[in-house]
């Protein structure tokens, strides 16, 4: 049987009501959808509460985890209930184009997939399907530094260049090798995260890990606990590298390496990972050419602001000068809206994919950007917006 047949027997046993016992099901019974295809999904939450039937409970946590109490991880999420949308009437909507161009790489729509590391831990087809899926629907991906699959792979899987997620890591010469990699498959544009400089604490990943009575030992290195390692000898974008006291990211970073990766690389960068407005004005000082308003997904600092309660005033440091582009908690097509109101030029997805990813594989990816660009078009619809261009801040009213 094939990791995919296992996969579909999995969902139709999830689907049934005569198995609610033991995991991988006693989580979601009487609670999950029976869904028998992506096309079936309502909105996203279907696809994740179906997800966790399939994912075991470590790649679960790894998935669902913020750090410490998750509370800037709810945070996203909660921030765009405090927003409200303002209908306009007697619009001409007979034609609403979601297309819009970002650095140069032209979407049909501005949701874009984030850079998630490691997505085989919840499909095999792992980035594969989700560069299968960008393809299908003319989606930008962003593929992370920690990919399952080669970048190579990914490109020719898209069939058309993506953007490569950079970490720092502590060493220059890494630096410019993963640089020069990206350089030779075409990347138009390289984001470099800067969020995590020193660690973090993902407390939900680590509770849920207790849950898993697997053997992980046979694709993680793990440590005395069975916690896994990191081992980035074993990742596709370190092979050929000496990872001999190689980390990801270093602590000691300032904003000299940003114009130091400029005069590095041919790429644009653009920097995810920034919430301040002040770092907004020094991003475009030290020659960003984007920016991501970011927080991780609520995986890096804790009691943290809402990337979306970020994002006006680094949109007003970059005050136009470069293409300001967010994510974190979008789990609607009216959150995409509310974000391009307030002035982000696209806005990323990280775990919603993943869930349809864990679901369906690619159709399950191609899905939730169906359902975000759904919703999202009948958001412009009655706010009369025809364009992308079109959306407003006169649009959008801050609750209280
Ligand atoms: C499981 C997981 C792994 C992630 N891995 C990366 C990564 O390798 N590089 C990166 O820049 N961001 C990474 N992120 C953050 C996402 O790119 C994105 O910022 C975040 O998921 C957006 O929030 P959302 O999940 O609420 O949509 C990861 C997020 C998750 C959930």
């Amino acid at each position: 049987m094939t990791s995919n047949d296992r996969r579909a027997l999995l969902r139709f046993l999830a689907a049934s009501p005569l198995l609610a016992g033991s995991w991988p099901f006693a989580k979601a019974a009487g609670t999950a959808p029976r869904l028998t295809s992506a096309a079936e999904a309502l909105d996203v939450f279907e696809l994740r509460d179906l997800a966790q039937q399939l994912v075991p409970p470590a790649h679960w946590g790894y998935l669902q985890s913020g750090v410490d109490g998750d509370v800037t991880l709810r945070a996203n999420e909660a921030a765009f209930s405090r927003y409200e949308l303002r209908g306009r009437r007697f619009v001409d909507v007979s034609h609403v184009d979601l297309s819009t161009t970002v650095l140069g790489t032209h979407v049909a729509s501005p949701v874009f997939y984030c850079p998630i590391g490691s997505l085989r831990a919840f499909h095999p087809d792992g980035e594969l399907a989700v560069a299968a899926a960008a393809k299908a629907r003319g989606a930008l991906q962003i593929l992370s530094t920690q990919s399952s699959y080669s970048l190579e792979a990914v490109t020719a899987a898209r069939g058309a260049p993506v953007w490569f997620q950079l970490y720092t890591t502590n060493r220059f010469e890494v630096t410019r090798k993963l640089l020069k990699r990206a350089e030779s498959a075409g990347c138009p544009v390289v984001a470099v995260t800067v969020d995590l400089p020193a660690g973090r604490n993902t407390e939900t990943a680590a509770r849920l890990r207790r849950e898993d009575t697997r053997d992980c030992s046979a694709c993680h290195t793990v440590d005395a606990h069975g916690n896994p390692r990191l081992n980035l000898a074993a990742e596709p974008m370190f092979q050929g590298i000496d990872t001999h006291g190689l980390a990801l990211t270093s602590p000691s970073l300032t904003w000299d390496f940003i114009k130091r990766l400029k005069d590095a690389t041919t790429l644009k960068v653009v920097i995810k990972g920034i919430e301040a407005g002040a770092d907004a004005e020094l991003a475009v000082e030290h020659g960003a050419d984007g920016i991501i308003v970011s927080n991780h997904g609520g995986r890096a600092l804790e009691s943290g602001r809402a990337t979306l309660e970020s994002l006006p005033e680094v949109v007003r440091g970059a005050a136009g000068r470069i293409p300001v582009l967010m994510d974190g908690g979008v789990r609607r097509g009216t959150d995409v809206y509310k974000a391009l109101a307030l002035g982000a030029s696209a806005v990323g997805i990280g775990r919603p994919y993943a869930w349809g990813l864990a679901a369906f594989g690619q159709s399950g990816v191609e899905r939730v950007l169906e359902i975000l660009n759904l919703e999202f078009r009948l958001a412009m619809v009655g706010c009369g917006a025809r364009s992308v261009r079109e959306i407003s801040a006169d649009s959008i009213i801050a609750r209280g």
